[in-house]
Parts: structure tokens; C-alpha cells; sequence
């Protein structure tokens, strides 16, 4: 089994969330090794890339998810997806430039999911416990 990244007070009880949640940490991790311990950035590069659209495609579950369960997704909540996503996505295309120093900007990303789970998908997680059908788990 593989080592759990996330920290435990960030569990949902949502078993398909965490399971994403925990893989984008450890994919925080792997970014942040790679541009750690190599000089060629074309790996790390590679990672960020994968963790940018492993991340907006998790922010897609969690819409979607919400719209099949019948759950309210709140505004803010939508608005945080989309303000990551585009930050994200300045980012993969400045370290793509060279302009970017790495492992400070995955320090911040993990700082930033952090936050984004405690103020919004922990109760997202409550309101799909709550929620009147089962949450199915994706096969990745
Ligand atoms: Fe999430
Ligand atoms: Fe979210």
C-alpha cells in the first residue's frame, strides 16, 4: 500500500474524495522531490503538468458529483476551483518559461489545498454523507 500524504484532519469520510485528495498531496510531494533532486527539470515539469489537470479534473468530480447527488455547491466554493484553476495554469506555463522557482510554489499549492479542503470540501464531504445516494469510486 502506498504511503497516506494527506493529513488526517482533512479526511471526509467521502471515500472517492479523500482517495483524490490524497493522491494530489502525494502528487504535491512528487513535484516538489523532483525539482529537488534533479537538475533537469523535464520530469518536474512533466509532474506539474500531470498534478494541473489531475487537480481541475478533481474540481470537475466535485461539481459533477454534486449536481448527480442533488448536493448545493456553494458559489464560493465554485469560485475557489476556478480561481486554482487559473492559478495553476499560470504556473505550469511559467515554469514551462523558466520564470518560476518550483518547490516554493508547491509549498504554496499545499498550503492553498489545505485550506481549500477545511473551508469548503469538508462540509461539501458532510452535505454528500448526508445526501440521499452512494458515492461511486472511480477507477484510477
Ligand atoms: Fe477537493
Ligand atoms: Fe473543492
Amino acid at each position: 500500500m502506498r504511503a497516506i500524504h494527506m493529513p488526517s484532519e482533512l479526511v471526509s469520510g467521502v471515500a472517492e474524495m479523500d482517495r483524490q485528495h490524497d493522491q494530489l498531496f502525494n502528487q504535491i510531494v512528487q513535484v516538489k522531490c523532483a525539482f529537488l533532486e534533479v537538475e533537469d527539470d523535464h520530469d518536474g515539469l512533466a509532474l506539474l503538468s500531470r498534478f494541473a489537470e489531475d487537480l481541475i479534473a478533481h474540481f470537475a468530480w466535485e461539481e459533477e458529483i454534486a449536481r448527480i447527488q442533488g448536493v448545493l455547491f456553494e458559489e464560493g466554493h465554485i469560485k475557489a476551483h476556478r480561481q486554482m484553476t487559473a492559478f495553476i495554469r499560470l504556473k505550469v506555463a511559467e515554469v514551462s518559461r523558466g520564470v518560476c522557482n518550483i518547490p516554493a510554489l508547491m509549498v504554496f499549492m499545499e498550503r492553498c489545498f489545505e485550506t481549500h479542503v477545511v473551508q469548503y470540501d469538508l462540509k461539501f464531504g458532510h452535505d454528500l454523507r448526508a445526501g440521499p445516494g452512494e458515492i461511486p469510486c472511480t477507477n484510477s
